[in-house]
Order: C-alpha cells, then structure tokens, then sequence
C-alpha cells in the first residue's frame, strides 16, 4: 500500500511510538524557530534545563512581533535573546529583517526537514515541503535540547486540487474555501496534505499561503510535496543544493479526502469575527471600507506586494481608506524598493509599515470605532486589531486592494484587466541581519533587563482540589480573550508576574483579581477552548494565578499541550449538558486526584454549591499524566534529570 507524503516523513523522524491515529507520537524535530513574544520565556527555559548549545540542526531566533519600542522592555528583550541567541549555537534573525515564518521559508526551509516553531502558523514551512509545526515555547526548548515533540498521530486529509485558479482569485481564496468546508475545528487531529493537477499552477509563496492559515482548521500542520516549482524557489534563493524531491507514491492512501476545483473558485472573504465565517463577496454586496491593510506572515510576500502594486499603480487611494502595507521580509522589501513597486505604492499613498507582524499583533493601526477593515492576514477575533468594535474582514490582497480603491468591498473582477506577477529568477540575497551565534560561547555575557523575570514554576498536584470556578465563559475562547496581545501587554511576555494581570481582562476584567483572591481555581469552558495562537501565556499566566483545571466541551491542540505543561489538567465533559448545570464561582471538589489519574481515562467531580456530581474524562498519554503529577514539564524534566 502507497504512502502519502505526511507519513513517510514522519516515519522517517519517529523517535517514539507507533503511526496509529490518536496514538502520541514523539518525532526528532530537525530545525526550530521562536519570535520575541514567544521567544523570550523559551530561551528562559532552555537555560533552566543548562544545556551548553542547541542540539538541532538549526535553531532561529527572530524578532518581528514586539518591534514598536515605546518603552525600555521590548528593546531589552530583543537584546536579551540576541545575547543568548549568540551563547546558546542560535542564528538571531534582527528586527527588521522580517516575520518568522515568511523569513524561514525565503531563508531555510528545507524540504523533508521538521520544524518546530513556537507560533502557530509555523506550518507556513508546509509550502516547502516541511512538516511544520506550531507548539509552546517549552515544547520548542524541549526540542532545542535534543528531545522529541509529542503529539497525537494525527489522521492525514487528502485535500486534492484539481483545476485552475481563474484571474483575481488567488491561494486566499483557496484556503477560505477549504475554512468554509471544514470549520476552525475541522483540522484538529489532521495533518492536511495537498494534492492533484492544481497544485502545479501553485507557487512557494502561494503554497505557504494555503498552509499558513491552515493552523486556522487546527490543524497540526498542512504540507505540499517538493517538487519542481520548489526547484524553481529554491534556485531563485539561491538554494537549489537544499533542494530533494519529495511526492506521495502514486498509490498513496489518505484517511480523508475533500477535493476542491480551483477553476470555480471566486473571490472570498471571511466575516468577523471568525476565520471560517466565509461568504463570497459578490453575497456580502459593497459595505463601506474604512481601513485596509496588506501584509502579515499569510500575504507578505514579494508575489503578494507586487500585485497589489500594479493594481494601484497610476491610482489613488480613495480619500475615506487609510491604507497600511507591512512587507513580509526585509528581501521583499529591498525588492520592492529596488524595482520601483514601492514608488508606486507610495504615490498612491499607501502608509508604509516595517517588515513586522505590526497591525496583525494589534501593534499600531489599530482602525476607528466602528469600522470596517479589510485585511490580508489569518485571524479576525473580536478586539485582535486593538478596536474592539471594529468589523474585520480577511480577504486576498487582490479584494483589499480593490477596497483600497473604491472605498467599498467589491469584487475585484470589476477592477478589469488582472496583472500578470512572476516569481523572480533570482530573489535578492542579504542575509546581513541574520547573526551567527559565536564561535566561542565563553566570550558571551547573556544580557538581561529589569523586564525578564525567571519562569514562574507550578507547585506538584495535590491530592485534592477544592476550588472554585473563578470563571465561567463560552465556545471558541481563544488564546487572545485569555492573555491578550497589544501595545500595552505584549511588552511583560518575558515577566510573568506583571503580564498576569491582564488574563481575562478584555472579557472580563475583575478576573486577575478574583483568581488571586481564590489561591486554587477551576476555568469552565465550551468547545474549542485556546483556538488560536500558540502562547504558552495563556497557560503559564492563569497556572500564576492559581488555576488548577480547565474543564471544557473540547479544547485546541497547541493549548491543551499548553496546559499540560504548565501542570493544568485538561478535562472534558463526559456530558456536554454538565457545561449548564455549572455556575460561576461554584465550588467544585476533585478528592484523591493523583491517584485517581493514574487509574482510568474518567473521574467524578462534586459541584459542593449544588450538590450534585458530573464526570470529566481526560485523554492524555502516560507521560503528560507523569508531567501533570509533578506539576509541569519543567518540574518533570528536572525529577528526571535527578532520577
Ligand atoms: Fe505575526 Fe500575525 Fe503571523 S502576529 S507571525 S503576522 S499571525
């Protein structure tokens, strides 16, 4: 029987475990990469385990999330993992030089290669035949030291293509097709592989497209084969030598299948506040655009900017739309500066941003009450863009730039001729503000502000917990409403005790206060709890607070990970209906917990306030119960070490 692609290399990688779907497998992680908002706790946490240097191949460190430097503590950070970048055998990417993801692929990508990254649309390394995947930055330290990542031996989805896209359609629209069919939950537990005769129509860039916005599905990760259009990039970078051809066998079987004709897609958007909230354009009829803006790890790339530069090329941009464009990278950006497209995209008064994640962390443009901004990135959460009444549609850069225009969200077939965009032979090559780590390691003082505060660790678990449920909240909680991001939060990601503060606080903002108060507590939730990013702040801030269990509908993959390593149980309703019979700040009673988790997949819960009794189950392997017992990973990898 054939293999697909996704298996044959993970088999290749597999450290530990058996490929049978659902089973946990550990697989040998080849390159790692972290950003700064992530990025800062990881290393934290790699010199808490007190390895010399990285054990990967190749490691990066890259700075694009936290770059507006409004006080002393971003600046500090990035110096902070410059330093221990430099100490530890980790190439430092500089801010400036670009988004992680898009960065890795121009940069180092290697096809067949695994890659684990401490943001969760690492998978944009997919487009280059990688198996990449989005974890907790102590996951990523685990794996910088040499350990395997663990995961549930996902099920592989055939997304076949067959077809063509048509002219103003683009890979967009592709991966809001595939959003609309499957829902944000529809990749949990799958790995997407993409298949047919239209893939071929598809560039690097375009690819990474498609499986950048697969960690949208929750999926673990989406991937293309390698084949000759990945020569063609690869060469383009100057990089053919990284170059190996990597296909299914012709026979290949799938868990799944869906298949999508390109030729019959059109123009998409997705409506807030909801990724897979998908409707045509034409459907929506021409709303009013106040903001647009072009960029992000899913549409910054060179293909992408030079589209959008030929459509405003000789035009204005319509007096009622501020327009922001972010490149991806600092090659886009020297490209584009070099061959004119910026000049163009300046004269029609575009507000030109750095090569950063900017807007799409809610780092500055944040847009007006009440307005409609269209933008080319992958999450449009309620109060994501810093407005929290802001309408936020995600849309290709061909319907924002449309929008830019005419002021309204139409249909950009109405614009008339679409222009014609190349990969370039030959991309232009500087990777000055990457820096090697030093040779001699002795020669390096790790420097440290006032702003990096050790990692918090958790207590082991006791034999009971008797808490209350400090909070109680609803379906598709993401990892934004739990810890959010911003100007004013984003800087304390390296000092736990200060970024606590605000868990919760835009859904409710007495929490912080009441779950010190509580010492112990429980969270109840719905479905999808922790879809989104892959913080492990949204598991380390409420573990600070107290915060002992979360019992939901179901959770995300990379939080409930999250979670477990942080030493807070993850259980689930046995019976959904349980979720109604709970109220806020009840006080719920788990006796003899260790010992209960070590027998059994289920165990009874006592609602004290009501009287009454429900079950929650917890599917978990052997060592993550080990790991909770001890009240973490780094609690666990340390008793380890001393065994
Ligand atoms: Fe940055 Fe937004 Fe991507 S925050 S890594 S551009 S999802």
């Amino acid at each position: 029987m054939g293999q697909n692609l996704a298996r044959k290399i993970l088999n290749e990688h597999l450290m530990e475990g058996e490929m049978t779907v659902g089973k946990e497998i550990g697989i040998r992680i080849d390159q790692t990469l972290t950003q700064d908002a992530t990025g800062t706790m990881a290393y934290l946490q790699f010199e808490a385990m007190g390895l010399p240097k990285v054990m990967t191949d190749l490691s990066v460190s890259y700075v694009d999330h936290n770059t507006l430097q409004t006080g002393f503590e971003n600046a500090d950070d990035h110096r902070y993992l410059q330093t221990v970048a430099s100490k530890h055998g980790v190439y430092f990417s500089r801010p400036g030089n670009g988004i992680s993801h898009q960065v890795h692929v121009e940069r180092f990508g290697i096809p067949g290669k695994t890659l684990l990254g401490s943001d969760s649309h690492t998978p944009t390394g997919g487009g280059i035949g990688m198996i990449a995947i989005g974890a907790g930055g102590l996951d990523v330290a685990v794996a910088m030291g040499g350990g395997a990542f663990f995961t549930p031996m996902p099920k592989i989805l055939n997304v076949k293509l067959t077809g063509k896209l048509q002219p103003w359609v683009s890979a967009k629209d592709v991966i809001l097709e595939v959003l609309r069919r499957l829902s944000v939950k529809g990749g949990v537990g799958r790995i997407l592989e993409y298949t047919g005769e239209g893939i071929k129509s598809l560039t690097v860039p375009e690819r990474a497209i498609i499986t950048n916005m697969g960690a949208e599905l929750g999926a673990t990760t989406s991937l293309f084969p390698s084949d000759e259009i990945t020569l063609e990039f690869l060469k383009a970078q100057n990089r053919a030598q990284d170059w190996v051809e990597l296909l299914p066998d012709a026979d290949a079987t799938y868990d799944e299948e869906i298949e999508i004709n390109l030729s019959e897609l059109v123009p998409m958007t997705a409506k807030p506040h909801m990724p897979d909230n998908v409707d045509t354009i034409k459907n929506i009829g021409p709303i009013t655009v106040n903001q647009v803006a072009i960029g992000s790890c899913t549409n910054g790339s060179y293909m992408d900017l030079m589209r959008v530069a030929a459509i405003l090329k000789g035009k204005n941009v319509h007096p009622d739309v501020s327009l922001v464009v972010a490149p991806g990278s600092k090659q886009v950006f020297e490209m584009i500066a070099a061959n004119g497209a910026l000049a163009d995209l300046i004269k029609a008064g575009a507000r030109i941003l750095e090569a950063a994640c900017g807007p799409c962390i809610g780092m500055g443009q944040a847009p007006q009450t009440d307005a409609v901004s269209v933008r080319t990135f992958n999450r449009n959460f309620e109060g994501r863009s810093g407005t929290k009444s802001a309408q936020i549609y995600l849309a290709s850069p061909e319907v924002a730039a449309a929008a830019a225009l005419t002021g309204k969200l139409i249909d950009p077939r109405e614009l008339g001729d679409y222009p014609i965009v190349t990969i370039p032979p030959e991309f232009i090559i500087d990777d000055s503000m990457v820096l090697a780590p030093a040779v001699d390691s002795s020669t390096v003082e790790v420097l440290r502000g006032p702003n990096i505060k050790p990692v918090p660790l958790n207590d082991a678990m006791p034999e009971t917990i008797a808490a209350a449920v400090v909070l109680k909240v609803e379906d598709n909680i993401t990892t934004d409403h739990i810890m959010p991001a911003g100007a004013k939060i984003l800087p304390l990601r390296s000092n736990i005790p200060a970024i606590s503060e605000y868990v919760y606080c835009q859904v409710d903002e007495t929490y912080p206060s009441r779950a010190k108060a509580a010492g112990m507590s429980f969270i109840v939730g719905g479905h999808n709890y922790g879809q989104g990013s892959s913080r492990e702040h949204a598991a380390l801030a409420p573990m600070y607070l107290g915060v002992k269990a979360v019992i939901t509908k179901s959770f995300a993959r990379i939080h409930k990970a999250n979670l477990v390593n942080f030493g807070i149980v993850p259980f689930t309703f046995k019976n959904e209906a349980d979720y109604e019979t709970i109220d806020q700040m009840d006080e719920l009673e788990i006796p003899n917990i260790r010992e209960q988790m070590q027998n059994g997949t289920e165990i009874t819960v006592k609602n004290v306030t009501k009287g009454t009794e429900f079950t929650v189950e917890y599917d978990l392997s052997e060592r993550q119960i080990s790991i909770l017992l001890a009240g973490g990973q780094l609690n666990y990898t340390k008793m380890q070490a001393e065994a």
